[in-house]
C-alpha cells in the first residue's frame, strides 16, 4: 500500500500513546531558564522589524493577528515571502516552513506552474463573476474520478462549511439528529461543532458565546476507541432520535495528533452500517496531502460524504468543500432541480475561478509530480532524524509521522485528560495544561530563531520542495534547541 501514497509504514499506534503516556507522567523538560531567556533576546534582536508592526496591529486587530496559526510567543512574526520549502520575514531571515499555511501547500509555497496559470486566469476573467466558469467542471471531475466515496462535489468556501454542510445533508437525508464526533477532534467552527475540542471529554467546555441548544445533538466518543462509538451510537438509538452521521478525520484527531489503528476506519464503517448512521470522512487535511484518493485511498474505506479544504484550493483563498454519493450531493442542488427537499448552502465567493482553478492546477501538478509521495518521504526523514536525536539525547519527547504530516510531543499537552465529572480536580489540571501549553510555546520560539516555523511547535507539515538538504538543516536547527534542554 505505498504507491503514490506518502506513507510508507503504518505507524505502531499502541508505541506512541505509551511514550506520550510516559512523557506525561513526568515533570517537563523545557529548555533550560538561561538558554530560554538568551533565546528570547536573540528573538528581539532577530525580528526587530516585527515588533512594531506588531504592536501597532494590536490597536486594530483582536489579539494583533488574524489567524489562529500565527505564531505568537513573544510576538508574532511579519512574514512577507513564502517560495518553495522557505518563508521570510520583514527584516529578511529565511525559515524552513513546516507550518505550510496550515497544510494546503503539499507543492511547496507559491508554486511556478500554478501561479503562472492563476496569474492569466486574473488577467481573463479576474478572481469571481458569480457565474459558472468552466474551472468548476474540472476540478470537480478531477476529484470525482480520484476519490473512491465521491461521485459529485460542491466547493465552498471552508473545511468550516465543509462540515457545516456535510452534517445538514445528513440529517436531511437520514431524519435523525445526533452527530457523534470524536473527542479532541477539530471540525471547524461551527456552533454545533464546536464541541469537545483539543481534549475528549471536555464537550461544551470551549463552547463560550454559543448557545447549549446548538451542540443538543452533538456527542462525542473517545478516539481509537470503537467501544465507546458503538455506546454512544446505541445511546441515541436508545434516544427514539438516532445518529445522522459520524464526523471522523481519517487519520485521527487533530490531523493524527491521536492517531488510529490501521483497521480502525474499518471497523467505524461497519458500525455506521449497523446503526443507520452516515459516515462523513473530514478530509480537510488529509485529501491530496495522503494520497491523491486521500485518506479513503489510502485505508480503503469508502465514507458517504467527504468534507474538503486546505489542498482543495492549493494555499489560494476559498478552499473547502463536499462530496459523496449521487444521491446524497443531490440535496445540494444550487442550479438544475433534482426534485429532492434542499440542504441550503451558498457562498458569494464560493466556487470562485480563481479558487477552482487553483485547486484544479494544484491536484494536477500533486499528480503529475508525484508530491504525496515526495513529501511524505519528507517527512519520514524528518521524524526519523528528531527520533535518533531524541532517543541519542535521552530526551522524553515523541516523534512520529503520517508521511507529510510529522508530529514532534514535547509536551504532551493534548493528551492531558480533564475528567469534567470530578470538577474539583479541573483548575488543577488546567494549571497543569497551562504550564505545558506555555512549554509548547516557548519550543516554537526557539525553533524559530533557529529558522524553523512550526505550527503551535509540535506539528510540522513537509511538501515536495522539503529535499533532504531541507530536511538536515532542520535537523541541526532541532539539534542546538534539544541541546538546551
Ligand atoms: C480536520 C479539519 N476540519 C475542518 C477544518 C476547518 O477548515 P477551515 O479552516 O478551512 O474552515 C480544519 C482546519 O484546520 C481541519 O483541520
Amino acid at each position: 500500500m505505498s504507491g503514490g501514497f506518502g506513507i510508507k509504514e503504518y505507524l505502531d499506534v499502541g508505541e506512541i500513546y505509551r511514550r506520550i503516556g510516559e512523557l506525561l507522567a513526568q515533570p517537563i523538560r523545557p529548555v533550560k531558564r538561561e538558554e530560554m531567556a538568551r533565546y528570547i533576546e536573540r528573538f528581539n534582536e532577530k525580528y526587530a522589524s516585527s515588533k512594531p508592526v506588531i504592536e501597532t496591529a494590536r490597536q486594530y486587530i483582536p489579539g494583533g493577528v488574524q489567524h489562529n496559526l500565527a505564531f505568537n510567543y513573544p510576538y508574532p512574526v511579519v512574514f512577507d515571502r513564502a517560495e518553495g520549502a522557505y518563508l521570510y520575514d520583514k527584516d529578511g531571515n529565511r525559515h524552513i516552513d513546516f507550518l505550510q499555511a496550515g497544510g494546503p501547500t503539499v507543492l511547496g509555497s507559491n508554486y511556478p506552474a500554478v501561479k503562472k496559470k492563476i496569474l492569466e486566469l486574473i488577467n481573463t476573467t479576474g478572481p469571481s463573476t458569480g457565474l459558472f466558469h468552466e474551472y468548476e467542471l474540472k476540478i470537480a471531475k478531477f476529484i470525482c474520478d480520484r476519490l473512491p466515496g465521491v461521485d459529485m462535489f460542491r466547493m465552498l468556501g471552508s473545511g468550516t462549511e465543509g462540515c457545516m454542510a456535510a452534517i445538514r445533508v445528513a440529517r436531511l437525508a437520514t431524519g435523525k439528529k445526533h452527530i457523534i464526533k470524536m473527542g479532541g477532534g477539530y471540525h471547524g467552527w461551527s456552533d454545533s461543532l464546536v464541541y469537545a475540542l483539543r481534549v475528549p471529554g471536555t464537550g461544551g467546555f470551549d463552547a463560550h458565546g454559543i448557545p447549549r441548544a446548538s451542540r443538543k445533538y452533538t456527542r462525542e466518543a473517545f478516539p481509537n476507541d470503537i467501544r465507546s462509538l458503538e455506546r454512544v451510537l446505541r445511546r441515541n438509538k436508545l434516544t427514539g432520535r438516532g445518529t445522522a452521521a459520524v464526523i471522523v478525520e481519517p487519520m485521527g484527531t487533530e490531523s493524527g495528533t491521536r492517531p488510529v489503528d490501521r483497521d480502525h476506519n474499518k471497523q467505524i464503517r461497519e458500525l455506521c452500517d449497523q446503526y443507520g448512521a452516515l459516515l462523513i470522512f473530514d478530509e480537510v487535511v488529509t485529501a491530496f496531502r495522503i494520497g491523491i484518493s486521500g485518506a479513503q485511498g489510502y485505508f480503503g474505506v469508502k465514507p458517504d460524504l467527504t468534507v474538503f479544504g486546505k489542498v482543495v484550493a492549493g494555499g489560494y483563498p476559498a478552499a473547502g468543500g463536499l462530496g459523496g454519493s449521487r444521491d446524497l450531493m443531490e440535496y445540494l442542488a444550487a442550479g438544475l432541480q433534482t426534485g429532492k427537499k434542499r440542504a441550503m448552502v451558498g457562498g458569494t465567493l464560493a466556487a470562485n475561478p480563481l479558487s477552482a482553478a487553483a485547486g484544479y492546477y494544484t491536484l494536477l501538478e500533486i499528480e503529475k509530480q508525484n508530491a504525496c509521495e515526495k513529501a511524505g518521504a519528507a517527512g519520514d526523514r524528518l521524524t526519523r532524524g528528531l527520533q535518533e536525536m531524541i532517543r541519542e539525547m535521552n530526551l522524553p519527547y515523541v516523534a512520529y509521522n503520517q508521511g507529510s504530516i510529522c508530529h514532534l510531543e514535547t509536551t504532551g499537552t493534548m493528551f492531558i485528560p480533564i475528567n469534567m465529572k470530578r470538577f474539583w480536580t479541573i483548575p488543577k489540571t488546567l494549571k497543569e495544561i497551562k504550564e505545558r501549553k506555555h512549554m509548547m510555546e516557548e519550543m516554537g520560539a526557539a525553533y524559530m530563531v533557529e529558522g524553523i516555523v512550526t505550527l503551535a511547535g509540535s506539528r510540522m507539515y513537509t511538501s515536495m520542495a522539503d529535499t533532504d538538504w531541507v530536511i538536515d538543516e532542520a535537523l541541526e536547527g532541532f539539534r542546538k534547541v534539544f541541546e538546551k534542554m
